[in-house]
């Protein structure tokens, strides 16, 4: 069974975006293997502490490495992506052993898929400069992206309920992404 891993972008209990992702997981249903990154350990990036490479990023690089995909949902902040989700990827983009740039990093030729849940602009912002970001990093970046826009009542209730046209994009895009991986 293929297995995809899920990147929640937002640290908030009752994030839209755990909920964007549950959504999708549900969609998913018993077709692969759906696990949720835990990166609470990982420290920001630093290169005094790169090598040997810490025990969380360890289990970090580890654990991308034997996903067949991985799906990030993440709010965008000031029109990008928040800043602990850049530092997943400046970890993912560096050697593990010192100065050895042959060996493909384990973010090289990753299908990842993109969706965001936030303002009017349903993080169109924060996913154009991850694509952008993770391009550079040689990860393979796929299309369709979902983006929401969350309505009032999601953002007074704290509950995000998607829309009939909101859920066939999503669904589209969980059809793609399972033909790809
Ligand atoms: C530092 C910060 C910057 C933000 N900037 C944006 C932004 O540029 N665009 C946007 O749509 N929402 C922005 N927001 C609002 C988030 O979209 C909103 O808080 C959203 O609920 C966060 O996602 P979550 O529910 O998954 O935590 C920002 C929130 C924070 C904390």
């Amino acid at each position: 069974m293929k297995r995809i891993l899920f990147i929640v972008g937002s640290l908030r209990e009752g994030s839209f975006n755990r909920q964007l992702a549950r959504e999708a997981e549900q969609m998913i249903g018993l077709r692969a293997k759906v696990t949720y990154l835990d990166y609470t350990n990982v420290p920001l990036i630093n290169q005094d502490i790169e090598f040997p490479e810490p025990e969380a990023v360890g289990r970090l690089r580890a654990t991308v490495k034997e996903a067949d995909g991985i799906w990030v949902f993440t709010p965008e902040y000031n029109f990008s992506y928040p800043g602990h989700v850049k530092n997943l990827f400046d970890w993912l983009s560096r050697p593990v052993v010192a100065n050895d740039y042959e060996t493909p990093t384990v973010i090289n030729g990753k299908k990842v898929a993109l969706s965001g849940a936030g303002g009017k602009m349903a993080t169109a912002k924060c996913r154009e400069k991850l694509t952008e970001l993770l391009t550079f990093l040689k990860a393979d970046v796929m299309e369709p992206q979902t983006g929401i826009a969350l309505n009032v009542e999601a953002w007074t209730e704290g509950r995000m309920i998607l829309s009939d046209e909101q859920k066939v994009a999503l669904k589209n895009q969980v059809e793609a992404f399972l033909k790809i991986v």
